[in-house]
């Protein structure tokens, strides 16, 4: 079976259990920004896996006797009907794919390593993770996946719910999106293989620049390429990036991923300033940490550069080799900011 389309197979809809799976965020080096019905990108992209910024889902189902799907949603232990609306939207998208979720009623409990507050986007995570419980759920039901079919399949679902965290199912490294060398738009792929060892060690610093929620949402920024007039132009340079960056991942050439990876960042800022309406979601801390870390790379030729999510907070991408050097610029540059140091993970877990 493929494993991202509809089933023919009848599962078994009699049975109850549970599953809980550990999901990791990603940062994009290579940044999805636009997309076209139902989630497909309009460029691909490429992200690091993180290790200790992560969500942790996990969902119990009995069967039920009649009706529709029904569910319960606890973050961090509270009900949460604020929630409702993301997961009722997605559950209707997938609903085509896995009819069994008709039958049964959910328990869905989840929460994150990271601080509701930190202004770290918890989509990927969480989204991963019920993707991976959904999944679950199916085989129990008697669906029969090889591991990499279930990841897949996990991948696919993921998609649906936010597009990102289609990338949080793999270890290390993952694309997402259809490019003539490597890529598929319903689901991302494993690039860890490829990865040359000068990546491996790297760390991902989460400078704070402001924990509120922000301004302009994902989805309105990404609705906002739709009539955007360097549209085109920054789908084909996202896609000339896209192939610069995995030669630079795969060759080891950390001089070309930076230059790739911070003007991915500017680009999709520069997206954000000039559309219409236009926003900014840069805060006057976001360029303080940029122009330090360009001072401190050309001082130190340390391979350090940053990147930018939607949103105000750095990232800051650096090998571990130097690590107390780059440690005393930290303390020294970023103390008055809150930061969560990360580092290249290794994909899910289930938790037993
Ligand atoms: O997955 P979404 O819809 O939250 O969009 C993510 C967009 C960026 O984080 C800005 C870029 C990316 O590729 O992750």
């Amino acid at each position: 079976m493929n494993s991202c389309t509809k089933r023919l197979k009848k599962l078994d809809i009699t049975k109850s259990g549970s599953s809980s799976w550990r999901a990791p965020s990603n940062i994009a080096l290579v940044k999805y920004w636009g997309k076209k019905e139902v989630q497909i990108p309009c460029n691909p992209s490429v992200s690091f896996t993180l290790k200790n910024c992560f969500s942790e889902t996990s969902l119990a189902w009995s069967p039920k006797e009649e009706g529709s799907l029904t569910y319960e949603f606890m973050f961090e232990g509270q009900s949460k009907k604020s929630f409702h609306s993301k997961l009722d939207q997605f559950f209707e998208k997938i609903i085509d794919y896995i009819p069994e979720l008709n039958h049964y009623h959910f328990i869905i409990n989840s929460k994150n390593s990271f601080p509701h507050s930190a202004g770290i986007a918890s989509s990927a995570s969480a989204m991963a993770a019920l993707a991976l419980n959904l999944v679950s759920f199916e085989r129990s039901l008697g669906l029969d996946l090889n591991e990499e079919e279930f990841i897949q399949r996990s991948s696919f679902l993921a998609r649906i719910g936010s597009g990102s965290a289609s990338r949080s199912l793999f270890a290390e490294v993952a694309c997402w999106g259809d490019h003539p060398i490597f890529g598929n738009d319903h689901y991302a792929l494993s690039f860890s293989n490829e990865l040359h060892s000068n990546f491996k060690n790297y760390r991902d610093s989460i400078v704070i620049v402001d924990d509120q929620e922000k301004a302009v949402s994902s989805r309105v920024g990404h609705a906002l390429m739709n009539n955007h007039p360097f549209a085109n132009e920054r789908f084909t340079q996202a896609h000339a990036n896209y192939s610069l960056c995995l030669s630079a991942l795969k060759s080891g050439d950390t001089n070309s991923f930076i230059k790739i990876v911070e003007a991915e960042a500017l680009s999709l800022h520069a997206m954000m300033m000039t559309s219409s309406e236009s926003y900014m979601l840069m805060r006057p801390g976001t360029l303080q940490i940029i122009e330090e870390v360009r001072k401190f790379r050309e001082q130190t030729s340390i391979p350090i550069c940053f990147t930018l999510d939607a949103g105000p907070n750095v990232h800051i991408l650096y090998p571990s080799d130097n690590l107390d050097v780059v440690m005393k610029w930290f303390n020294d540059k970023v103390k008055d900011f809150k930061v969560i140091h990360d580092e290249l993970g290794n994909g899910p877990e289930m938790i037993l």
